[in-house]
């Protein structure tokens, strides 16, 4: 049986939208997009929600937006995909790496010793969809003594006065955190639509605002729409409206924008994630949890609590005993069953261009335990028990095939 890693989910419905977006006769940025942002809005709750290309500019402008600059310090997990640190090298600044706890995320309670007067932004991570300690972060940076050391430099950061909050949720949407979906616990939340993502605009991305009274969250939304048009005054829909062609460049802005041929996917898939893509995803992710646990060797990822329940992203299961490279074997002997499974993730100082900024592994110990047993099964919605079952029976023959 060939079972692939995380196809997209595809139905009718999706069809019909983008055939609608085609047939419109108006496919990039315009009604699709502010139809997604909309009901993003509705669903986690955040009035303000802004799409763009990728979660990756999203993260990028966000840092822009803040002031993050050469001289400054980012605080990121050690465990986590390239995108997070790599946006703030574009902007000049330093990633600090966090080692990550049991659950894969980031270890808020390590998280004083990496603070310094340099620090300007914390992005957690919700790995595999499983949200961070969002209160115990929240509380670290608003202790009077980490306040008292941080130097605003801009005049959001003067405001803010402390360290802002800008979490990757790039795995979490639909993920619920203290009563509350994802986008309540940072200043700023993240989500990418990316093709393997829960939702997908086949690329792109949607940042949530939640910034505290004294922002003005409605003119940050103009704000990061135009920087993500080019600084342009008016956008290409806005300008083939009657006599008012002329627009201005008011900003050395970026092309970060997401067309309506896009969103039309996200938009259909949305509109069932909470009633049905959502509800199954938890199923398969609740359908291994009972399959795995009667085997002593399968140390299962986190499972939902009273303050925290998956977005069930990624089934980011570690097999206890093994080494990194009998993970490998074990990983070819189940591709060849024909199941794709995956590993989420390389932490960053196994990766060249980290490696060379001097970032060591062993500094991170936890993040590489969790990585080297790592195996990211398949989760979606289209797994039915006969395929789930073949899945686990792929995995049990592959542990015994090492052992
Ligand atoms: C943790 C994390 N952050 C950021 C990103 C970047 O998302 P995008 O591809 O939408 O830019 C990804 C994408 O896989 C991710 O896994």
């Amino acid at each position: 049986m060939k079972i692939p890693f995380s196809p997209p989910y595809i139905d009718d419905d999706v069809k019909r939208e983008v055939l609608d977006t085609l047939d419109s006769g108006w496919i990039t940025s315009g009604p699709k997009v502010l139809a997604l942002e909309k009901l993003v809005a509705e669903q986690t709750g955040v009035p303000h929600v802004a799409c763009c290309n990728s979660a990756t500019s999203g993260l990028m402008l966000l840092l822009h937006w803040y002031g993050v600059t050469r001289g400054d310090e980012v605080i990121i997990p050690a465990y986590t995909y390239a995108a997070t640190a790599l946006v703030v090298m574009h902007l000049g600044a330093k990633p600090v790496l966090l080692d990550c706890g049991p659950d894969f995320n980031m270890d808020a309670a390590q998280l004083r010793k990496k603070i310094t007067a340099n620090t300007k932004v914390i992005m957690p991570v919700d790995i595999a969809g499983w949200p961070c300690d969002y209160n115990q972060i929240n509380e670290i940076i608003n202790e009077p003594e980490v306040k008292s050391r941080f130097k605003p430099a801009t005049s959001n950061q003067q405001q803010l006065g402390r360290i802002m909050i800008l979490a990757d949720a790039a795995h979490s949407i639909g993920a619920i955190y203290d009563g509350n979906q994802m986008g309540h616990g940072a200043d700023f939340t993240v989500f990418s639509f990316h093709a393997v993502k829960n939702v997908t605009t086949a690329e792109g991305g949607a940042m949530c605002m939640n910034l505290p009274h004294g922002f003005d969250n409605a003119t940050i939304y103009k704000t990061l729409k135009l920087w993500s048009l080019n600084g342009q005054t008016k956008d290409a829909l806005a300008k083939t409206q009657g006599a008012g062609w002329k627009y201005d460049i008011v900003y050395p802005g970026f092309k970060m924008n997401m067309p309506d041929v896009c969103a039309a996917i996200g938009l259909a898939q949305l509109r069932k994630y909470q009633t049905v893509i959502l509800p199954e995803r938890r199923r398969v992710f609740n359908e291994y949890v009972a399959l795995f646990s009667k085997y002593e060797w399968a140390h299962l990822p986190p499972q939902d609590t009273d303050d925290k329940k998956s977005s069930y992203h990624l089934f980011a299961l570690r097999i206890n005993g093994i080494t990194e490279s009998q993970r490998d074997q074990m990983i070819d002997h189940i591709t060849a069953t024909g199941v794709s499974v995956n590993v989420h993730f390389q932490p960053l100082p196994l990766l060249t261009i980290f490696r060379d900024r001097g970032y060591l592994m062993s500094d991170y110990p936890i993040a590489y335990d969790s990585y080297a047993r790592e195996i990211s099964l398949p989760i979606y919605p289209e797994l039915d028990s006969t395929k789930i079952d073949f899945i686990v029976k792929a995995v049990v023959s592959a542990y015994h095939l090492i052992h």
